[in-house]
């Protein structure tokens, strides 16, 4: 082998490292020229049967060319290494300028909300929580709350019926549970019942046929109207702020007697609005429950959970407190 001939391997050599596109194809290069039985190989083996003087020469013309073949190799392995490191860090790149995932929490539902803040205020005055069925008996949602059978509000008009043989009602109001609380305790008694109630309303704006209450109940010796107008002033200066004022006009319910609507001064509107039922309870009902009236008087209130919600965030339509819509609820 002679000069020309180890120069026309050593630019085949480098060509082919240098083309080779991945370490597949290199390894067949490799094999090709620097392998077993590569030309090179197979010149080194002739060395032996040369000449010293031949083998000298030709030996470093190999050594040489085996050399820059070996570098070349190296070289394009190193290369193309290098490549395929750059392209998995650029497929398993992190992208930690990405926008973090938003974390949603959730909270009580306004009405659930409102209804403990009423709560909560009556709980500051020394009252306690009693609560009942959604389920009632007749007996315990009308009979012992002096409302006769014959009267309006027990037509299946209003009440929703669960089994009218077994005088099964939904509860209309609260109050029988404050009839389950006089049938149990011994005066001094002071509760607030909150929870849902049901009339056959249809739906609009300002009704449902289920709404939330919270009613409350007083009852001990010399409890007097006066009793029940400064609680109610204190509940009402307590949720909707120390400047307001209660006013009482003669109503009417079976179970109180004298009975008030009461309402809360508000800068706008008619000046006043509308947030309770109350009374003195009628001597009759706590006959019926079981306590003596020349000895107890007592005072009972009702207040609508959903109104006072509307009217703290001015809500206009009572159905957006009972659709699930996300981004109406996630306001409160
Ligand atoms: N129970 C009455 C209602 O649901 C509210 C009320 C309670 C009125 C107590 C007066 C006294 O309409």
């Amino acid at each position: 082998m002679d000069a020309s001939e180890v120069e026309a391997l050593r630019a085949a050599g480098l060509a082919a490292f240098a083309a080779a596109t991945d370490a597949a194809a290199l390894e067949l290069v490799r094999v090709e020229h620097l392998g077993r039985r590569s030309p090179l190989a197979e010149a080194q083996k002739q060395l032996g049967r040369m000449s010293d003087d031949e083998r000298r020469s030709v030996g470093a013309l190999l050594n040489g060319l085996k050399g820059d073949l070996t570098s070349a190799h190296e070289a394009r392995h190193a290369a193309l290494e290098a490549v395929e490191l750059a392209a998995r860090l650029e497929a398993e790149r992190l992208d930690l300028t990405g926008p973090a995932r938003r974390v949603r929490p959730g909270r009580p539902h306004l009405l659930t909300q409102v209804e403990q803040e009423i709560v909560d205020v009556f709980i500051g005055m020394g009252f306690s929580v009693a609560e009942g069925p959604e389920v009632e008996s007749g007996r315990f949602n009308f009979d012992l709350l002096n409302i006769p059978p014959d009267h309006p509000a027990r037509g299946t008009m209003d009440t929703i019926y669960v089994d009218e043989a077994a005088d099964l009602v939904l509860r209309t109001h609260t109050s029988p549970v404050q009839v389950r609380t006089m049938l149990t305790q011994e005066p001094p008694i002071a509760v607030v019942c909150p929870g849902r109630v049901y009339r056959a309303d249809a739906v609009d704006a300002t009704h449902s046929p289920v709404f939330t209450q919270v009613e409350g109940l007083l009852v001990a010796e010399g409890v007097t109207m006066a009793h029940l107008r400064g609680t109610l002033l204190a509940f009402a200066r307590a949720l909707f702020g120390e400047d307001r004022e209660v006013r009482l006009r003669p109503s009417f319910f079976p179970f109180t007697e004298p009975s008030a609507e009461v309402d809360v001064s508000f800068a706008s509107a008619s000046g006043w609005l509308e947030i309770l039922g109350s009374g003195m309870v009628d001597p009759a009902v706590l006959s019926a429950c079981g306590i003596d009236p020349e000895r107890y008087t007592g005072f009972a209130f009702g207040i609508g959970v959903e109104r006072v919600a509307m009217l703290r965030h001015g809500v206009a339509d009572i159905r957006d407190l009972y659709d699930a819509d996300a981004r109406f609820l996630a306001a409160f």
